[in-house]
């Protein structure tokens, strides 16, 4: 059984928390649904109570560390070195929508090298996680990236960057034309964590997305390295968490996507 660092411990205690009061909520949206006020100002209601309960959790374990929250921006680490990064409902839209396809997600950077990171899946009870040298897992379980070898055989997520200008959108239709009919299907998920958290546990054999936020992939991001996968950003070039352009898969699919998402 994996044995867990006190640093993944404590991330999973204060997603945990949180997450109690996010699937309480889950329910009640499931309610509104039906209502004609609609579900907006309940779920953000929902993302930034999350949101308070991750930050008070994980300050009262680390008061050294630094934050940088999606809903309330960035504190400075008193450590100079660490931070947390934390995204408290990613896939909102599933969640305003009762779509069970939702996570927090918490990245730990320290010194400008992501170290550690978790994804919790509260509906399904799945928690991925990894720590930099040691592997990525999902609860107890090892995870690897699949083996799969051929792009046209192979499951490929995707998201549509949130850039609606007309030359954002002509990007995204020229790589959609590209990779259509090269792989087996693409799916569209709705959550950037579990979309990369997917690839590490070999679900999802590839993936792809541009214009997202730091808080949507640094936890990601180390799964899937810990997991054997590959990472840069869509153009080949290495993934930046500011930059937001992520393209990832197993070692045999990461090169082939990239390949066909430049028509090439
Ligand atoms: C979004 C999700 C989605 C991705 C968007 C993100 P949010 O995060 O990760 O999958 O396509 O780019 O903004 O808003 O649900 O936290
Ligand atoms: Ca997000
Ligand atoms: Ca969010």
């Amino acid at each position: 059984m994996a044995q867990r660092s006190p640093l993944i411990s404590v991330m999973a205690q204060a997603a945990d928390k949180a997450a109690r009061n996010l699937i309480r909520d889950f329910n009640e949206v499931e309610n509104l649904q039906v209502s004609r006020k609609g579900t907006n100002d309940f779920v953000t209601a929902a993302d930034i109570r999350a949101e308070q309960t991750l930050k008070e959790e994980l300050a009262r374990v680390r008061p050294g560390f630094g934050f940088l929250l999606e809903e309330s921006g960035a504190v400075k680490a008193a450590d100079g070195r660490s931070r947390w990064i934390v995204d408290p409902l990613d896939g909102t839209l599933n969640f305003m929508h009762s779509v069970p396809q939702f996570a927090i997600s918490i990245g730990v950077e320290q010194d400008g090298e992501l170290i550690a990171g978790i994804v919790f899946d509260p509906i399904k009870d799945e928690l991925f996680w990894a720590e930099k040298g040691r592997g990525a897992f999902i609860n107890h379980r090892r995870l690897r990236v699949s083996a799969r070898d051929k792009l046209a055989s192979s499951l490929v997520a995707h998201g549509r960057p949130a850039d609606e200008s007309p030359p954002a959108r002509e990007r995204f239709l020229t790589q959609m034309n590209h990779v259509l009919g090269h792989t087996r299907d693409l799916r569209r998920m709705g959550s950037a964590s579990l979309d990369l958290a997917y690839v590490a546990a070999g679900r999802l054999d590839g993936y792809w997305e541009e214009g997202l936020q730091p808080w949507d992939i640094a936890a990601g991001i180390i799964l899937v390295r810990e997991a054997g996968g590959y990472l840069t950003a869509v153009d080949g070039s290495p993934v930046d968490l500011d930059r937001g352009s992520v393209l990832a898969g197993n070692p045999h699919i990461h090169g082939q996507l990239h390949k066909a998402l430049a028509g090439r």
